[in-house]
């Protein structure tokens, strides 16, 4: 059987012409309905799927205007074709304006009618396939979100603000110490983005040596350096219209720092060894793990870049700030853990106080990774719980006790200072009387 090429509701009181037309749409192989006024025309389109209605004007009753905003009611993918024996000019742009795809005048050709229905019915199928599309994006950030546990109120206001985020086109700079989620946080905001279509392109600048980073990020000229053997496109192009996100910006070297300066500012980019400017529509956000201002101060990363990429700042909190996040995480590891294995295995009591007291500096990383190994070792030793042997941390000393290293003193001391201010720490460097710097290196050997 043909596959039919849509479905055509025609609507017309005068019945000769109607049949007339509705023959020769199924001649060429339409699916047609047919109605002798509004009211029942409205009744077959809330029965049945059409894809295209083509209505009389002026009919007894209501007439087609109003029944092209009834439909579209019914279905805004609906597409209309009005037909009429007293068109004018004025009638056809009323008609249009309201939302009708096409002004046909009577007596109508029919070979004309039907390459206007073919080509509103190529705009009803384009456009529910677009419908699909982002209801399939929709879904699928959703699943991202079900995925990104925040259980905390700072995480939670950071997912939020990344959803606002997703619907403007700041540069973002999204700062947090290693594995606290900054990545998760980048693609969150992309997803909630109209460039979702494309994936995000990530360049972590520490990953590559120095000077293949400009190339890497801007594409290279045949010949620009000793082994450009041939012209290449850099990320920037690649990431063309969707979003670059720039790991670790802060090791990022001088050269391509102003380059990029280039690009935020002017939105042109030049291919190391070229001439040309090429244009691009890319939407930067940039990670860090370590404090941009130092690296400012100290001359390493230009002010004015760090002003251009710091348009809106997102500071990912380490884990042992957002203690809620902690049993949360390591619950939704355990999940897809048993999942994959087929096992129920639980936290036990010990296990999660050992979890709660332990400082996380690897973060979320560090914390996956340990229930990983964990239920695997609770799967060796056929238990039904995870203690925390299995996990291979201390268990919790009491919280109060006087009797602690002066390490373990220092560390309290510290999460309590950087409790009292909010979790700032410029804030409770001043209170500790140390520097930035030194608290970071403090809180990143805890
Ligand atoms: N809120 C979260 N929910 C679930 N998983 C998370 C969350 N945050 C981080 N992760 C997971 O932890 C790991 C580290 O996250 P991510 O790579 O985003 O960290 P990062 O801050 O970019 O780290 P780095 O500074 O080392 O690059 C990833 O496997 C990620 O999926
Ligand atoms: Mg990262």
């Amino acid at each position: 059987m043909r596959r039919s090429k849509g479905t055509v509701l025609v609507v017309d009181d005068e019945e000769s012409f109607r049949e007339n037309v509705a023959e020769y749409l199924q001649s060429r192989g339409y699916q047609v309905l047919q109605a002798p006024d509004a009211d029942s025309g409205m009744t077959v389109a809330r029965t049945q799927s059409i894809d295209v209605a083509a209505v009389d004007m002026v009919m007894p009753g209501a007439g087609g205007i109003e029944f092209l905003e009834s439909v579209k009611e019914v279905d805004p993918f609906i597409q209309v074709v009005i037909m009429t024996g007293q068109g004018s000019i004025e009638t056809a742009v009323d008609a249009m304006r309201r939302g009708a795809f096409e002004y046909v005048s009577k007596p109508t050709r029919l070979a004309e009618l039907e390459a206007v229905i073919r080509r509103a019915l190529a705009n009803v199928s384009l456009a529910r396939e677009n419908r699909a599309y982002r209801e399939a994006q929709r879904r699928g950030r959703l699943r991202l979100a079900g995925r990104i546990v925040a259980k905390s109120p700072a995480m939670r206001r950071i997912l939020a603000e990344s959803e606002h985020l997703g619907q403007t086109d700041f540069t973002v700079l999204i700062q947090g110490e290693t594995g606290t989620g900054k990545e998760v946080v980048a693609n969150y905001i992309h997803a909630n983005s109209t460039r979702c279509d494309l994936p995000m392109t990530v360049l972590n600048c520490a990953a590559i040596p120095d000077h293949l980073v400009d190339s890497e990020l801007f594409g290279h000229e045949k010949g620009a350096f000793t082994g450009a053997d041939e012209t290449r496109p850099g990320m920037i192009a690649v990431a063309d219209r969707g979003t670059l996100l720039l790991d670790e910006i802060g090791d990022m070297p001088e050269q391509a720092q102003s380059r990029l300066l280039r690009v935020l500012e002017n939105g042109v980019y030049r291919r190391i060894g070229g001439r040309t400017e090429h244009p691009v529509d890319v939407r930067i956000l940039a990670a860090t793990n370590h404090d941009l201002t130092a690296d400012v101060e100290n001359g390493t990363f230009r002010e004015d870049l760090y002003h251009r990429l710091n348009v809106y700042q997102l500071t990912v909190p380490p884990l042992r700030e957002r203690p809620d996040d902690v049993l949360a995480v390591a619950e939704s590891v355990l999940h897809s853990q048993n999942r994959k294995a087929g096992t129920e295995l639980a936290l036990s009591k010990e296990a999660r106080d050992a979890l709660s007291h332990h400082a996380w500096p690897g973060n979320v990383r560090e914390l996956s990774h340990a229930i990983e190994r964990a239920a695997f070792s609770a799967r060796m030793a056929s238990a039904e719980e995870i203690s925390a042997d299995h996990l291979g941390l201390p268990r919790a000393k009491p919280p109060a006790g006087v009797q602690v290293s002066l390490a373990v003193a220092e560390a309290r001391h510290i999460q309590a200072v950087l409790r009292s201010v909010g979790g700032s720490k410029r804030e409770a460097a001043k209170v500790l009387e140390i520097s930035e710097r030194h608290l970071y290196r403090l809180l990143s050997s805890l």
